[in-house]
């Protein structure tokens, strides 16, 4: 599937960098093959705007913050936060009208920043959890992969992959039978619950608390059309995991992978650079693997494949489709 083919994937928010990096300046970013400038006014407000100043076309990102404005680093001109020109230090009295460049909506959510380059059919997913005291969020990724969106989704859900790339981790190589799986299908979504035989080795015995060197691992997983995931891993003692996943499309080959993780443990009792290294080791299992694969496959692929584990990437494929068949 090639994603700036599909323009109905204009119309959702997608995270694409933490907040706190515009705080250096103005940042550039291609989603969904479309250059943005991602600022912040000084003020909390944070704005997404077309990468190119409307007079000779210099990248704004190069620019800088002035007074709650961007300034285009060409000639000065300046930007509100609604791509209206309200500076050209060339001229006097009124600026035309149409001096303006694209702007789109952008706001902070997760200590992210979320654009949606067309108006969104959905809202950003509710984790209600992120704003639960019990639970403490860790950023754990925000990087760009060689891989498509929808190759992560799948993998996400996938459990026949578990025994096989993560058998230096968690996976149980000795269980390739991967678990039954519960689905249920929303209008821009999914959800698959399954419980899931894993190892336990000694540093996630430690992250656990935990001493068993097996494990069984109550999965909840919720597909957020179209590429986003919230994992709910809870264990027998009680502790629970939330891992949020994105890929955000920068363009048909290239995914922005935001993670971050909510835990009910404290860090007194686990520490966060240990829950972090262990689930970066496990995403960079994963990775290893996705950017091995192909981004142009047709969505009815599907179709071809049996194996009862490869259900949720089917249905997903289905609601896509549904969703690309729709007018805009
Ligand atoms: Fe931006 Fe001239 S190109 S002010
Ligand atoms: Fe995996």
């Amino acid at each position: 599937m090639l994603v700036t083919q599909q323009p109905q994937l204009r119309n959702f928010w997608y995270p694409v960098c933490r907040a706190g990096e515009l705080e250096s300046g103005p940042l550039r970013f291609v989603l969904l093959g479309s250059p943005l400038v991602l600022w912040a006014d000084g003020w909390g407000g944070v704005f997404a705007l077309a990468d190119r100043c409307c007079h000779r076309t210099a990248r704004l990102s190069q620019g800088q913050v002035v007074e709650g404005a961007l300034q285009c680093p060409y000639h000065g001109w300046q930007f509100d936060g609604e791509g209206r020109c309200v500076r050209v230090p060339q001229i006097c009295g009124q600026i035309p009208e149409s001096y303006r460049v694209p702007a789109y909506a952008a706001q902070v959510a997760y200590g992210y920043v979320w654009v949606a380059l067309e108006e969104p059919l959905t809202g950003i997913p509710t984790i209600a959890e992120a704003s639960d005291p019990a639970f403490r969020l860790m950023h754990q990724l925000c990087e760009p992969w060689r891989c498509s969106g929808l190759r992560l989704m799948e993998n996400s859900f996938d459990m026949a992959h578990l025994a096989f790339v993560h058998c230096n981790s968690f996976g149980d190589a000795e269980q390739p039978i991967p678990p039954r799986l519960e689905t249920e299908v929303y209008e821009y979504g999914l959800r698959v619950r399954a419980w899931v035989p894993v190892v336990n080795p000694p540093e996630q015995q430690q992250n656990l608390q935990m001493a068993d060197p097996k494990t069984i691992q109550s999965n909840d997983m919720v597909w957020y059309m179209p590429f986003g995931r919230k994992l709910t891993l809870t264990y027998g003692n009680g502790i629970v995991r939330i891992i949020c996943t994105f890929a955000t499309p920068i363009d048909d080959a290239t995914s922005q992978v935001i993670q971050f993780c909510l835990s009910n443990d404290t860090e007194a009792e686990v520490p966060e650079a240990d829950i972090t290294a262990w689930e970066r080791a496990i995403a960079a299992e994963d990775r290893g693997i996705l950017e091995t694969t192909d981004y142009d496959t047709p969505l009815d692929l599907a179709q071809e494949q049996h194996m009862a584990s490869d259900k949720p990437g089917i249905l997903m494929r289905r609601q896509l489709a549904q969703l690309f068949s729709r007018s805009c």
